[in-house]
Formats: C-alpha cells, sequence, structure tokens
C-alpha cells in the first residue's frame, strides 16, 4: 500500500503494479538478490534489462566474462574488456559482485591441460598455471569483487572427485591448491564452492566431505553454492530444505548462485519438435501457474532458513536470455521475452511480503 498526493487530498492506493515492486528491497535482512548478467546488459546495449537490473537486484553473477577461457585465451595473454566492464556495472549501482569462476573442467582453453610434448600437462605445470590465473584475475578485481566461486562443479554424482583435467593432473588437492591461491591473492574476499545436484544425498555427501577437507586445511571458505537448477516437480521441497539444512551445518553460508525452473523435457537430439519444444508457440496459462507456484514455494524454503540463505541468485533475466532455450523455447525465470513481469514474479513478491 502507499499514498499518493491528490488535488483532493491523499488517496489511497491498494497496491502497486507489481512492475514498481523491487525484490531487493523485500528480501529479509542479510540475502541479497541477484542476476547473472550477459554482455548486452553490461555493456549497456540492452536499455530494457539494464532498467530492470538496476532497479530490481542488489547482486550479479557473470554469465560467462569471468570464465578462465574469456579472461585467460592464450598463456601469455589475459583479456579484460569484458570482465571489466562488467564489474564496473556492479560497482556503479553498488551492488554485490561476484566472480564465477576461477578452476572448473569446462569454458577453459585446453592449451592449459597440454605439456609442452603434447602429453597432458604435469602437477607442476598445471600449478603454475593456476597459480598465475588466479593470482592474476583475483588480484586485477581486489576490493571490488565481493566474492568469488573458486571451484566448481568438482564432485562427480556419486560423491566422488569428478576425473577432470585439474584432479587429473594435479590430484584431488588441486581444490585446496585454488583456495590458497585465490586467498593469497585477495585475503578480504570472499571464497566458495558452487556445484549442482546438491538435492541428491551421495553427491551432497561428497561436497560437504570436501568442504570439511578445506577447514581441516584451514583454508578460508566462506560458502557453498547450491546452483539450483532445477524443474517443477524435482527436487522436491524437502529434498531442498534437507539439502539446506545439512550444507549449512558445515558452518559455512548457502547461496542460490544459478537458480533457474527448467520446463522442458529431457529429449534425446533429433526428437520430434513436439515433444521437444512443446511450447514453440507460447506457454500454457496452466504451466504458467504451475510455474508461479513453484518459485512460491522454493521461496517459502529460503525464508524459512533466512539465517542460512545469504543470497539467491537467477541465471538470467528473463526467458530470452535463458541458456536453458538453446534452440527451444524455454521459460524459466521472472520476466517473459518481451521483459513483462510474469505471474511468477507476482508470486515471488507475495511471499516476499508475507514474509516482512
Ligand atoms: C552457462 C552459460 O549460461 C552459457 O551461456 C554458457 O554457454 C555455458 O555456461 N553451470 C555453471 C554456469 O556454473 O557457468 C553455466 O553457465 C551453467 C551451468
Amino acid at each position: 500500500m502507499r499514498w499518493l498526493a491528490a488535488t483532493a487530498g491523499f488517496v489511497l492506493v491498494a497496491a502497486a503494479p507489481p512492475q514498481d515492486v523491487a525484490l531487493k528491497e523485500l528480501m529479509p535482512k542479510g540475502m541479497v538478490v541477484g542476476v547473472a548478467i550477459n554482455q548486452r546488459q553490461f555493456e549497456g546495449t540492452d536499455a530494457a534489462a539494464v532498467e530492470i537490473i538496476t532497479k530490481q537486484f542488489n547482486q550479479i553473477s557473470p554469465e560467462n566474462a569471468l570464465k578462465f577461457q574469456p579472461t585467460q585465451p592464450a598463456a601469455d595473454r589475459y583479456t579484460f574488456d569484458a570482465a571489466d566492464k562488467y564489474v564496473q556495472f556492479g560497482v556503479d549501482r553498488h551492488m554485490q559482485v561476484v566472480g564465477h569462476n576461477l578452476v572448473w573442467h569446462s569454458q577453459t582453453g585446453t592449451w592449459v591441460f597440454q605439456g609442452a610434448d603434447g602429453k597432458p600437462a604435469d602437477r607442476d605445470t598445471l600449478l603454475a598455471r593456476m597459480h598465475d590465473h588466479i593470482r592474476t584475475v583475483v588480484g586485477r578485481y581486489k576490493g571490488k569483487i565481493d566474492g568469488w566461486d573458486v571451484v566448481n562443479e568438482a564432485i562427480d554424482e556419486d560423491g566422488s572427485m569428478r576425473k577432470s583435467p585439474w584432479q587429473a593432473g594435479i590430484g584431488d588437492d588441486y581444490v585446496a591448491k585454488a583456495f590458497e591461491f585465490a586467498h593469497e591473492a585477495d585475503p578480504n574476499v570472499e571464497l566458495y564452492y558452487n556445484d549442482f545436484n546438491l538435492e541428491k544425498p551421495a553427491k551432497r555427501a561428497g561436497v560437504i566431505k570436501l568442504v570439511k577437507d578445506l577447514q581441516a586445511r584451514k583454508l578460508r571458505i566462506d560458502g557453498i553454492g547450491n546452483q539450483a537448477h532445477w524443474r517443477l516437480e524435482t527436487p522436491t521441497l524437502d529434498e531442498i530444505d534437507t539439502s539446506l539444512v545439512e550444507l549449512h551445518a558445515t558452518g559455512l553460508k548457502v547461496m542460490y548462485t544459478e537458480l533457474d525452473i527448467n520446463l522442458l523435457p529431457n529429449t534425446p537430439r533429433g526428437a520430434d519438435p513436439a515433444v521437444a519444444n512443446p511450447y514453440a508457440a507460447g506457454l500454457p496459462d496452466e504451466l504458467q501457474q504451475q510455474l508461479a507456484r513453484r518459485y512460491a514455494d522454493v521461496f517459502r524454503v529460503f525464508l524459512k532458513h533466512r539465517d542460512a540463505v545469504t543470497r539467491v541468485t537467477f541465471w538470467g533475466l528473463s526467458d530470452a536470455d535463458s541458456w536453458l532455450n538453446r534452440g527451444r523455447a524455454n521459460y524459466p525465470l521472472l520476466w517473459d521475452r518481451e521483459r513483462r513481469p510474469k505471474p511468477a514474479f507476482d508470486a515471488v513478491v507475495q511471499v516476499l511480503r508475507g514474509a516482512k
């Protein structure tokens, strides 16, 4: 409710239209709400998106700009044009700026893992490359980036260490080394471990074991990032709740770092388009409502654990921006392709208002 001045005195306006509401103002104290942004957004060419991002969010993550490959395409070449603009976008708006990510098996040039003789690089070479990369990138944004995803996706579905080229070349302690190097490069920056499918007990147990190992080594780690690439029915709310409680029992902050709700079926390549891309002509109202209920439900879980959850970040602003389209029409986020807030946005607003 808000009051508007009118000639006859004051008029009570029932409820502000949802677009006039800002998520960041409704979040509980100690919990920021963010969005992963792309190049058109941090360069300002997508003005409509910039306006929404500026108004709604108090945290940003870089969808791609700060990954290994774009920041260091070759051993002797760093490219920071895009990354600098991303960071400045957040600094200008006094947002919490996250770095994503330093060590991952994906979006990392093949040169990183190659030795001089065409064989895989050895431990010392890999550690030297990792050190140089982390020192250069983290050092550059010291005091501007608030927290880094240091290692992304190091655990396999069965809870064992993922057999990534980093793991194969260095050994299991590559994760500890990455955290050590990141802390050395900026002693004041927060450091996170980030992964997906943490609602699955075996995988979660592997992540918790890894985190405890880092803690036993007295390394700095501030939070666990739960990517939260979810669906309408899975994971269940109970699974989300249990996972949250167990992750927080490590003593670390819990963050939902890449939230989106995938509405499309998992179909093999070449599947009948009617099956693989069922909402090409638009999303049926029933599904629109289901998506809204799902977002309301998951936000209720976040709020229930408001002392544990310090951040919720959407992986993209609007349905048009989502990585989940990949040639199909997906509808995973709170804004539609025309950048209008969806019923899911209103549902989140309602839950947040109820909590105020
Ligand atoms: C995705 C980006 O959204 C895409 O644009 C890119 O092509 C591939 O990577 N887990 C992560 C993110 O940690 O970095 C990924 O982002 C999505 C899955």
